[in-house]
């Protein structure tokens, strides 16, 4: 299929959503009586999964199907089992249909998430967005703001937040059993298998007839296709398309810190990390922040320092942990006053020293889902707790870690109300980025 942008639907995207903006949330009044028309936008790998967890709930019915690739394993398989949806290969055509649905997931490469979200929102739909929930600084805050201003219900793909090991490890700091947190430490030590080891493909292959490729490169400048380097999965290690490791896990493992700490946005970041290419992102790096103490945090300044590459993990010492405890693969350690905690990616914090936590009661929290409590609150049950308002300040201060990566062994100063680095242009200019002429541009 050869696709044109067409400029006309555009438009129609861009007055719509203009016009809305004057009168209010073109939304379908929802209420408990509902049932939520769901459009799903990528259907494949995490999409599969997003829109299989979503339609498990009675109250959704799935109405509109779109994914810019139509083989078996992206489109074809949501198109058998939702046969009387509507399908789409470009989010635009979709959004041309708004009336017909209620609220979207987006499922897509990092780099598309803001240009669909922010349109679908600013057509009244309600939004579930996968993690990060932005390719930009900027666009994360333009996300928060349109959603607020529209009153969208929103939910970012952070899933682990609503699983009991993270909810356990909240509760935890909010319970005082480490006391006020001095520092943290948060990795990702697995290997970037998505990595390309050429940043520079002199040839390109043909293009995949069920692939609309100037669909999937989107607000992303032009390319020649190259088979598995870029679409599905591998987009992950390239700056136009997705944010690193970094990005890719920052709004995981970070976040039961966030929302244990009550952290806001960080005032200082520097990262080591080797000279970046143009094209692809870092095999490697630390990045250390420095966040405005809280509530919950010991002393004014909390530092936060990531850690990313293969077998890349924070020195033990001063951590609290025994010598004979292997530090899990992905996660983060919390030192506290009274004690550490460790938060491995996925499974149940612990608490040391052994000794003094071998009796401690452990708080019961049970599991929220993740995707259908998104559902309930869009048909007014109940409220999500990955919300932008919560999701935006997070990704926020992962991009900005990213941003850093690209500048190492320099101390960024964030300005979080003026959004800007101070005294550095260049790094303020990463904040944002040029979008493909003819295609929504999310931050206006
Ligand atoms: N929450 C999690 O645990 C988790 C896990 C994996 C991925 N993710 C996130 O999910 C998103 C997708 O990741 P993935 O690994 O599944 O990627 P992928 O490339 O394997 O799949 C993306 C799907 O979206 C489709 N797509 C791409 N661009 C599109 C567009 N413009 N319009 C419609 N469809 C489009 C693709 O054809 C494909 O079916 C990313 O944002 C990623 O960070 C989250």
């Amino acid at each position: 299929m050869t696709w044109q942008v067409n400029r006309r639907a555009f438009l129609q995207v861009s007055a719509a959503g203009a016009a809305h903006l004057l009168i209010g949330p073109n939304a379908r009044a929802l209420d408990l009586n509902s049932r939520l028309r769901l459009a799903a936008v990528g259907t494949g790998n995490k999409g599969q999964d997003d829109l299989l967890n979503v339609a498990a709930s009675p109250r959704v019915e799935v109405v509109a199907l779109c994914d810019v690739d139509q083989s078996q394993s992206h489109f074809g398989w949501a198109a058998e089992k939702y046969s009387r949806a509507a399908r789409y290969a470009d989010f635009r055509r979709l959004l041309d249909e708004a009336a017909t649905f209620d609220a979207v997931t987006v499922s897509t490469t990092d780099h598309m998430h803001a240009p669909i979200a922010v349109a679908a929102m600013q057509l009244g739909k309600h939004v579930f967005c996968q993690k990060p929930l932005t390719h930009t600084v900027n666009e994360a805050r333009r996300m928060r703001e349109v959603a607020k201003q529209n009153r969208i219900v929103t939910q970012m793909g952070n899933q682990i937040q609503s699983h009991p090991a993270y909810r356990t490890a909240v509760k935890l700091v909010h319970d005082g059993a480490i006391g006020k947190v001095r520092a943290v430490h948060s990795w990702q030590s697995g290997g970037m298998d998505w990595l390309p080891k050429n940043s520079h493909p002199t040839d390109s292959d043909p293009i995949p007839k069920t692939l609309d490729w100037d669909s999937w490169l989107g607000v992303a400048p032009e390319r020649p296709y190259k088979s598995n380097l870029y679409h599905p999965k591998n987009w992950r290690g390239w700056q136009d398309f997705g944010a690193g490791q970094l990005g890719d896990f920052g709004c995981h493992i970070l976040d039961p810190v966030f929302m244990a700490l009550e952290l806001t946005a960080p005032t200082t970041i520097e990262a080591e990390a080797p000279a970046i290419d143009d094209q692809i992102w870092s095999p490697k790096s630390t990045v250390s922040y420095e966040f405005p103490g809280t509530p919950r945090t010991a002393g004014e300044v909390l530092p936060v320092t990531w850690y990313d590459g293969a077998g890349h993990k924070p020195n033990r010492e001063g951590l609290g942990v025994p010598d004979e405890y292997d530090l899990p693969h992905a996660g983060s350690v919390l030192v506290g006053e009274q004690g550490t905690m460790v938060i491995p990616h996925w499974s149940m914090p612990q608490l040391f020293p052994e000794d003094k936590f071998r009796e401690y009661k452990m708080p019961e929290v049970g599991e929220v889902n993740h995707y259908t409590s998104w559902a309930d609150a869009c048909l007014g049950d109940g409220k999500t707790t990955s919300h932008f308002g919560y999701a935006g300040p997070l990704a926020e201060a992962v991009l900005l870690g990213v941003i850093a990566i690209r500048f190492p062994k320099e101390q960024l100063q964030w300005d979080t109300r003026r959004g800007e680095f101070t005294h550095h242009a260049d790094a303020t200019a990463r904040l944002t980025k040029e979008y493909r002429r003819g295609w929504p541009n999310p931050v206006g």
